[in-house]
């Protein structure tokens, strides 16, 4: 659809609407049995139990699949079948439930009630698993889920191996497989990743750890990859030459909800910044990987993040932090970030950051990236924006390239997940003597997954799950790789936990940010804003 400035609907012609949509084809998952530890946590309820849920419905898992839970709590397996059916009808975007499958998937859940941090408890781990197993003993597959906080990754890890359990194989083909999947954040500073990348690899291949980021589940992440890479439009254009800076925003209308107690510690340049847009400026920024398979892809990616020129020079970067405080003009019962459930009174934590960055290679010299997040700000909405440059010299316009907006593509992530190209027509009607040559209006072209494919894109638990059962890498982070972005993000993060944050501004829940953010552009883009 292509829509003019007042957004009336435009219709295009039938020949480029796509005609024939291809079946999806996914493929089934291999037997396995999951051993989620965190099994009563949150991200387990809200994301792994229903993802679990939508693949057995879709006929995706194995019939020698099976799931144990483990967690503190003392429960039965049919207790523990009954609390993740009430948290599927409760989950985000769940419609009816098809009792065939959860039926066949309840009969595969099970329970075991431990402390993991305990060595001791790891025997009866290991025999409720043995039993519960869909394959003769030595044959079963076993996938590990770290659902849990990050202070106990790594006696988990510890345990697991100590045990027995999570043993190394020598490549990515043999069987029974042992894979590990660990939930951000990875480590909370350079050297605890490194620590629990050096833990991990002392005792698994790196093939044999999924390390999740979220993010690049999302269908319009990936399309990132392919936009880029199977056509040939916009490639010859990416770049210096043609480009005049790229935004990445993560906004979110939520506060921190229940995970105060988290955030406090996190704040949003761990918890966002690191990982989510990190990813996301590294598939916009990359050079094409030789295939789309794990070490090519995550090869390039780690190629960007080595290339951005450290954030922080002299004592100094071009960043801005913030936190919120209710609003004043709209009196919605949102409280201010220090009076949320968790936090700190006097809290210092930044739920809003704007960064710029520079990525020192020759595609991208002299075109800034800037890229900001936060917690409840106006719209729930991640893009990112590539702003092409005005042409060098205007013909069009009574008012000349000052006035006209320069062509801009937008990658939506979220909401309404697609992609829109904004470019300039001439404006319909006669010359007017007084205004002497054509006049432009930009008008946009827009493509909605939803509306193109008749579907919503897949969750990216759902994509991330199979992949972990199918021995995927691609979408999950290379050790080196995350010890990359923490390398990037790291300076930022102890250069703002050393000045002191009186002075930190603030902005209203509610709005897009401070206005230090705003000045981040305009100082060096006098006319420009966030989008
Ligand atoms: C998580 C963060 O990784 O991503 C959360 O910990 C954040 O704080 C979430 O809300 C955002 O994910 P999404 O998919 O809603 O953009």
């Amino acid at each position: 659809m292509v829509t003019g400035n007042d957004k009336t609907p435009i219709t295009v012609a039938p020949e480029i609407q796509p005609a024939v949509v291809p079946e999806r084809k996914r493929e089934r998952a291999d037997p396995c049995t999951m051993i989620v530890f965190g099994a009563s946590g949150d991200l387990t309820r809200r994301k792994l139990f229903p993802a679990l849920y939508s693949l057995a419905a879709a006929n995706l898992l194995d019939e020698g699949f099976a799931v144990l839970g483990v967690a503190r709590e003392s429960m039965t397996d049919e207790e523990y079948r009954a609390l993740m059916r009430s948290e599927l009808l409760k989950s985000d975007g769940f419609k009816s439930l098809d009792e065939r499958a959860w039926s066949w998937l309840a009969s595969r859940t099970w329970y075991a009630s431990a402390d993991f941090v305990d060595p001791a408890t790891f025997p009866a781990i290991a025999s409720k698993l043995a039993a519960v197993d869909g394959a003769p003993p030595g044959e079963a597959n076993h996938l590990f889920y770290l659902a849990i906080p990050p202070s106990v990754f790594p006696p988990t890890v510890t345990n697991l191996a100590a045990s027995g359990l999570l043993q190394r194989t020598a490549s990515a083909a043999d069987r029974p497989w042992s894979r590990i999947v660990v939930e951000k954040p990875f480590g909370r500073s350079l050297d605890t990743a490194l620590e629990l990348n050096a833990l991990l690899l002392d005792r698994v291949g790196e093939h044999q750890v999924y390390r999740i980021d979220h993010y690049l589940g999302k269908e319009s992440v990936q399309n990132i990859l392919v936009f880029r890479f199977a056509n040939s439009i916009f490639e010859p254009l990416w770049n210096r030459q043609y480009i005049s800076h790229v935004q990445i925003t993560a906004a979110e209308s939520l506060g921190v909800e229940t995970r105060g107690k988290y955030y406090e510690e996190a704040g949003v340049v761990r918890d966002m910044f690191q990982n989510h847009l990190l990813q996301l400026l590294s598939l916009a920024a990359m050079e094409p990987p030789i295939a789309i398979e794990a070490d090519a892809v995550r090869d390039e990616k780690v190629k960007v993040l080595r290339s951005i020129r450290p954030i922080v020079a002299d004592g100094e970067a071009a960043a801005v932090r913030a936190q919120y405080v209710a609003s004043s003009s709209r009196p919605d019962g949102v409280v201010g970030y220090r009076s949320e459930r968790g936090v700190e009174p006097q809290s210092v934590t930044p739920t809003f950051a704007a960064v710029r960055i520079t990525i020192d290679n020759w595609r991208w010299k002299g075109v800034p990236f800037f890229l900001r997040s936060g917690k409840r700000m106006k719209r729930r909405k991640s893009e990112i924006v590539v702003q092409f440059k005005s042409p060098p010299h205007m013909i069009f316009g009574s008012a000349g390239n000052a006035r006209v907006p320069p062509g801009r593509l937008t990658m939506r992530v979220q909401p309404r997940e697609g992609i829109a190209l904004r470019f300039q027509v001439k404006t319909p009607g006669t010359v007017h003597e007084l205004t002497p040559g054509f006049e432009t209006t930009p008008v946009e072209m827009d493509f909605c997954y939803e509306e193109a494919f008749a579907e919503a894109p897949n969750p990216a638990y759902e994509t991330l799950l199979l992949d972990t059962m199918l021995g995927d890498a691609t979408l999950f982070t290379r050790s080196d790789e995350v010890e990359m972005a923490w390398r990037v993000m790291d300076p930022l993060i102890q250069l703002w936990s050393n000045e002191p944050a009186g002075g930190m501004p603030t902005y209203e829940a509610g709005s897009w940010g401070p206005r230090e953010a705003d000045e981040l552009i305009t100082r060096e883009l006098p006319g420009a804003k966030w989008l």
